[in-house]
Formats: structure tokens, sequence, C-alpha cells
């Protein structure tokens, strides 16, 4: 197919009719794709990759598989991304281009191919909007009809790009067990047939698996070289990637079609006439290099999805782990004066400060009643904010308003308001989920943090949680035959809550949090400044954790607080957490002397560190998800080179000879200051050390017990002092040898 002349008219804004033989191009930014229709007006896609805006390639299968699958060259039998029951029963769809409309703001662009098919009236939008700043591409579908009764779209996946694969193409999926579990990281080789990687439950879906993907579509990569692929679905629901992989007669190459979107099972989506169904939106990059792809996803989500993404996360002291449901005012207080000793920021209380006449005790009672219960905090939420002002630190405050235990007054009064499929509910964590497709559930759940908000007046941090999935979904909004609706409306409905907290409490911080990761899409982040990344807080699953979750989202929202999870060693708990948002969920008032040495050691680095660690460039040094997983080192490097962070962790014996710090990303001609520290006594300057040394890896390994420590911190002789005055209490190496 000869692709013909540019479709593009030139203007910045504007509709082009599409005739044959015409091309459609999306520069994503050093990468991109190529479309172009052919007599039939159909769309095959003929250009993907670093020269997929530009030349066209040989891949040639139909770019979006509509209704039956179709067949003939390199575009074998496959399934469909749109597979739809017309208002007549007929189940084929054939989509001929219509046109092609491209809006442009700034740099970026959105392009959006109409399309309709040829026998019914329904019109299919594919939008593709570019942020070239990162060459992260989003991508979404919009489907709506004027055909004679509903329409039923089985599939509806937001994009359904063809790879042609290598013999070692590979892909890595994020899932693990479930709770506790999240972000385990799985590296498989693709092979024939179609591979389906879901996730189920509604409302907390990413505790089985994040909606992200990474294809080598030529094999193993590493952080500097290598095609490597990154998939996001920004979507705060049951999420699907399906891969079909086709081999080739006689070759070794294959194709992968890889669609993703909205998970459809059990999820079939009832569209009347008039109406508009819009699917997820899927963000992906094609990078060179992991490196390029966390560099991307990073920009990109600090520029279209994070809240305030320039402001320096807190230090957070949460009270959960060291009191779960048993405190009162003193306690409370307690930590709060011992938090606020330390050189924490923020106070935040969690679960268990409220119900009335179903005191929130245990976690079966008094969910959903967000009134204060004063016989646990007789001075109700101001006392405590008061007093966290009086320290000089900030106040925050859990609540969970998508849910109810029966044992409540909120469900005594509103049994109704629950989600349910007619049966009896199945209770979870012995609450129920509130249907978000009710007007007055939506309500009353931005009704909740107005209230709490108020009560604790001067909170200025809000952790939203939701602790259970949906298991017998059902909804009294929707008719007998759209039930199957309700999983993609929930999503919607439940952002609109979201946004609508948002803009009614613009300077307050928010954390997203369900049951620890449930809820990681590039989607509901939108209203939030950071995530709770897993209720796991053992520090040598969360370095594994956070490595992989690195891959994705910047640390400033990744939260990691030091806890006595796996009792590791202190010093290593702080180190981990350290490397991401750092907090405390410590009881506090337990540690000894030593024990607050470290504690206190580990803010005065945070207080150095954190902007790095928040907003500096990522570097991964050694990898604990590969080989003998025995080693983690990775390092956050300043936008001028001027300082970095190294932090080196030993997880495990290791069966494997100890690797050199490579410590990349620094300017080699430039003299650094080395100040290390392992926590357990002030830090120790070395060095000075170049560049070129440093990358060289004059930093040798120099840890061998299991849950020990290093961390470096490195500045440039010319460089600016560090924030929070340079490390307290260094002593100079007499030697000035490597550490
Ligand atoms: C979930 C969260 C925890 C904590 C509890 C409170 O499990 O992930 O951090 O807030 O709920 O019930």
């Amino acid at each position: 197919m000869d692709p013909g002349e540019p479709l593009e008219s030139g203007g910045a804004s504007g509709a082009a009719p599409v005739g044959t033989d015409r091309v459609v191009r999306v520069d994503a930014g050093e990468w991109g794709w190529t479309w172009a229709a052919d007599a039939d007006g159909r769309l095959h896609q003929v250009g993907l990759g670093p020269e997929g805006a530009r030349a066209p390639v040989e891949v040639d299968p139909v770019w979006y598989p509509d209704a039956h699958p179709t067949w003939g060259g390199a575009d074998p039998l496959r399934p469909p991304a749109l597979r739809i029951t017309h208002a007549d029963g007929t189940t084929t769809t054939r989509l001929r281009l219509d046109r092609v409309e491209r809006q442009s703001v700034g740099d970026d662009e959105t392009v959006s191919v109409c399309a309709f098919d040829e026998v019914f009236n329904l019109r299919v939008r594919f939008h593709a909007r570019t942020h070239r700043a990162s060459g992260v591409l989003e991508q979404w579908v919009e489907i709506d009809h004027d055909e004679d009764g509903p329409v039923t779209l089985w599939d509806h996946d937001s994009i359904a790009p063809t790879f042609l694969v290598g013999p070692d193409a590979a892909i890595t999926q994020f899932g693990g067990a479930g709770w506790a579990d999240e972000w385990a990281w799985t590296t498989e080789r693709l092979t024939p047939g179609t591979k389906v990687l879901d996730s189920l439950g509604g409302i907390q879906p990413h505790l089985q698996r994040a909606p992200v993907l990474l294809l080598e579509p030529n094999g193993p990569t590493d952080e500097e070289s290598g095609d490597v692929v990154g998939c996001s679905i920004a979507w705060g629901g049951n999420t699907r990637f399906a891969l079909d992989v086709r081999p080739r007669a006689n070759e070794e190459l294959r194709d992968l079609r890889v669609r993703a979107g909205a998970n459809p099972l059990g999820a079939h989506y009832v569209l009347e006439a008039g109406d508009r169904f819009v699917s997820p939106t899927v963000a992906w990059t094609w990078a060179q290099g992991r490196q390029q792809l966390s560099d991307r996803f990073h920009r990109w989500t600090r520029d279209r999805v994070l809240r305030d993404p320039g402001r320096t996360r807190p230090i957070v002291v949460n009270n959960w782990e060291s009191t779960f449901f048993d405190f009162d005012e003193a306690r409370i207080i307690g930590l709060i004066d011992r938090a606020a000793d330390l050189g924490a920021d923020l106070f935040l209380l969690d679960d268990g400060w409220f119900g009335t006449t179903h005191p929130r005790d245990d976690d079966d009672a008094g969910l959903g009643d967000w009134d204060v219960d004063r016989r646990k905090l007789p001075g109700g939420l101001e006392v405590l904010v008061r007093s966290a002002e009086a320290r000089g630190i900030r106040f925050g405050i859990w609540v969970e308003p998508e849910m109810v235990n029966p044992d409540s007054d909120l469900f005594e009064a509103h049994p109704d308001w629950v989600i349910r499929d007619g049966r009896e509910p199945r209770l979870h964590r012995n609450q129920l989920a509130l249907d978000p497709l009710l007007a007055e559930v939506r309500d009353f759940e931005v009704g909740v943090v107005d209230r709490v908000l108020a009560a604790a007046e001067g909170a200025t941090y809000l952790k939203w949680d939701a602790n259970r999935p949906v298991t017998d979904p059902g909804s009294r909004a929707l008719p007998t035959d759209r039930q199957s609706n309700a999983w993609v409306d929930w999503v919607h409905a439940t952002w609109d809550v979201m946004a609508r907290v948002a803009r009614a409490h613009p300077a307050t911080e928010m954390m997203l949090c369900a049951s620890g990761g449930g809820r990681t899409d590039h989607g509901t982040l939108r209203w939030f400044h950071e995530f709770w990344t897993s209720d796991n807080t053992d520090p040598v699953t969360r370095v594994r954790m956070q490595w992989a979750c690195g891959h994705w989202l910047p640390m400033s929202a990744t939260a990691a607080h030091v806890t006595a999870w796996g009792g590791r060693p202190l010093p290593f708990a702080c180190a981990v957490a350290l490397s991401a948002r750092f907090g405390f969920d410590l009881d506090l008032d337990a540690l000894d002397a030593d024990g607050l040495a470290v504690c206190r050691r580990a803010v005065a680095c945070a207080r150095r560190t954190q902007d790095l660690v928040q907003h500096g460039r990522l570097r991964r040094l050694v990898s604990p998800v590969d080989g003998d997983r025995s080693r983690a080192a990775l390092a956050f490097v300043s936008d001028d080179r001027g300082r970095a962070v190294v932090f080196a962790y030993q997880l495990e014996e290791s069966t494997t000879e100890a690797p050199a710090i490579r410590m990349d990303g620094l300017d080699r001609d430039a003299a650094y200051t080395a100040t290390v520290t392992d926590l357990t006594a002030d830090p120790v300057e070395l060095g000075p050390f170049t560049g070129a040394a440093l990358a060289d890896g004059v930093l040798g390994w120099n840890l061998t017990e299991p849950t020990s420590t290093r961390i470096v911190e490195l500045v440039r002789s010319d460089a600016a002092d560090p924030p929070g005055g340079g490390p307290g209490g260094v002593s100079r190496s007499a030697t000035g040898t490597a550490p």
C-alpha cells in the first residue's frame, strides 16, 4: 500500500476530508505512529516506533480491529478490539475513515481520527494527545450512535497497536498475590497465543495487578539501550491487557497485537442512542532503554497527572501501625509531641477516630459515621489540630468515604445505598461499598470530606482509603438490562466525587490509598498528591516494590514509612523509606535512645535529600529484581548534576560477586565530595572524587550483612549548599579513600 501524501492541511486546528491513500501521522516526540486509509477508507497501521511518525514499516495490519477478525497479508485472524452488537442484532462492524481533526495547544496536539460504520449510524473517534516534552502519548476512544435502539459494546479497548517482535520479545507485568504483595515483578518471554493480564474488583483492582505493562519487543534491554515500550491504563477500575502473538510462516519474527483498556469481563456496555461511551485513556511511549522510559513517565506524571507536582512532600508521622484502633487523646497528643520532637512536618491520624453510637474500636463497626468518638477524643479533632499547630507541625486525617459497616448509623438509615446485586451482600473486612451512581451517595461522600475537614479545622492533609473490592455488582441507579454498565460508570462517578473534593479543598494535600496500593493508576491520581504504595512495609520487600513502581511514578508520589514490619534493623528500614516520600508509622513512644538517634539522623538525611528523591532524576544502578536479587542500589541526581544521593541496600545473602556502584549522570570532569552514612553514626565525609571516578565505580559495594545499607550524598565542589544546611556532625575520614 502506498501511504500517499500527508493528509494534514497545516492549520493549527481544523478538519480535513479524507479520500483514499491518505496518511495520518502522530509525532509523539522521538517516536510515533502512522496510519493510512486504503481505497475503502479502512485504516491500517503503517508505521510505529522511533521512525513511526515518519517512515512506513512493513507491519500492515488493520490498525484497530473492529467486529470480526480480518485476514490477509500480515493481518491474520485475531480477536477484535471493538466488538459491538448493533441495535438490530448484527454482530459485525466495519469502520471507515471520515475525517481527521487536529487541535494544537502549544507544542502539543490532539489528533482525532473520526470513523463511522459503513452500514450503521455509529461513530468512533480515536483520540491521540501528545505530550512531546516527555514523549508519552495519551489515547482514548469515544463511541456514539443513532441506531434504532441500544447497542452493546462487548470489547472496547482504548488502543490496539501491532508490533513486529523478535523471538526474545518479553513483557514485564506488575502484580502479586493481592494485599501486601503489590508490584511483584514478573518478566516473561512472549509465546504464540493470547495472554490476558487483567484485574478485577472495581475499587482496588491494583492490589492484584498494577495497570501498567513493559514490553521489550526485541528482547532484553538495559537502562541505557534497547527498544522498550511502556503502557499505562489510566483507569480507576478493572483493566485488561490482551497480548495476541501470532507467528509468521518461516520467520522468526512474530506479530504482537497489544489491546489495552477497561476490562470488559462482565462489563459489556449497553449504549443508548445519543449517549457517548468514553474509554479509559492509555498513556504509552516507545523509549530507548528503561532510563528513558522512566524519565518520560515521571515527566508526564508531573506535568499531566499529579497535583502540585513541584511541592516537596512533607515528612509524615502516621499512627496506624503503632496504635491501630486502640488510642485516646493523651496517646495521640503524645505521638504528636514525638513527631514534632523528631522534626517531622505532619502528623496523620488514621482509622479509628470516629463512630458515636457504633464506636470504631475495630474494623467491624462505625464506618460511615463520621462524627468524632468523644470517648477516645473528648476534645474532638480540634484539640489535636491545635496541639499539632502548637508544636509547629501540620495535622492530617484519614477517611474512607465510599464505605460503610452494616453496624453503623449510616447503614441503619440508608441500607439501600450499598452496591449489591439483589442478593444478601457479602461482607469484606466487615464492610460494604456505597453505590456512587446514586446522586445522594455522591453528595454524601463529598460531604464526608467537608464535614471532617470542618471538624478538624486547620488540617491540611487527607488520606483517602477504600478497603474492599466490589464482589456483588449491581446498582439500583441502572435499569435491569444495563447492570453491566456499572463497572465503567462507577469509575466516572467516583472520579466526579474526587474532582469535587479536590476543587473544594485545593490547599489540602491528599494521599490515595486502597488497602495499600489498590489504586495506583494515572487516572485516579489526578486528584491526589501521592499514594500509599503498599501496606507491606517490610523494607526488603519495599525495595523491590519501589523499584518496580519507580519505573512509572516519581518518588514524590510514592509514600514510604518506616515501620516495624519484618523486624528489620531500624537504620535499614529508615534508609529504604528515605528513597521515596519519607515518613514514619512507628511507635515513637517506644523508641529507646539508640532508636531515637537513628530516626533523628534519618530525618536530618531527609531534610538534605528529599528534594533530590522527590524531584531529581532517578537512576537505577543495581537491580533487586534480576540476578540473585540480593542487592539494590539507586540514585537521584539534581537537574544541574550538582548534587546526588545514592542508596545501596544489601537485602539478603549474596551468591554473586559484589558490583561496583557506577554512579551515572554526574558531571564527569567535576569534583564531588561524598558524605556517607549507614544511619548508625553521623555521616563521614570522603573524597573528593571526580564524576568520572564515580562513574567508573570508585564507590565500592562494601556491604555484606543482609539488611545493611549505605547512603552516599554527593555534592559538586561549586554546588550550592544542600537544603538542611549540610550534614550535621560530619567527620572527615582520615584516609579519604573510597568508602
Ligand atoms: C488500610 C490502609 C492502612 C490503614 C488501614 C486503616 O489497610 O492501607 O494504611 O489506613 O486501612 O483501617
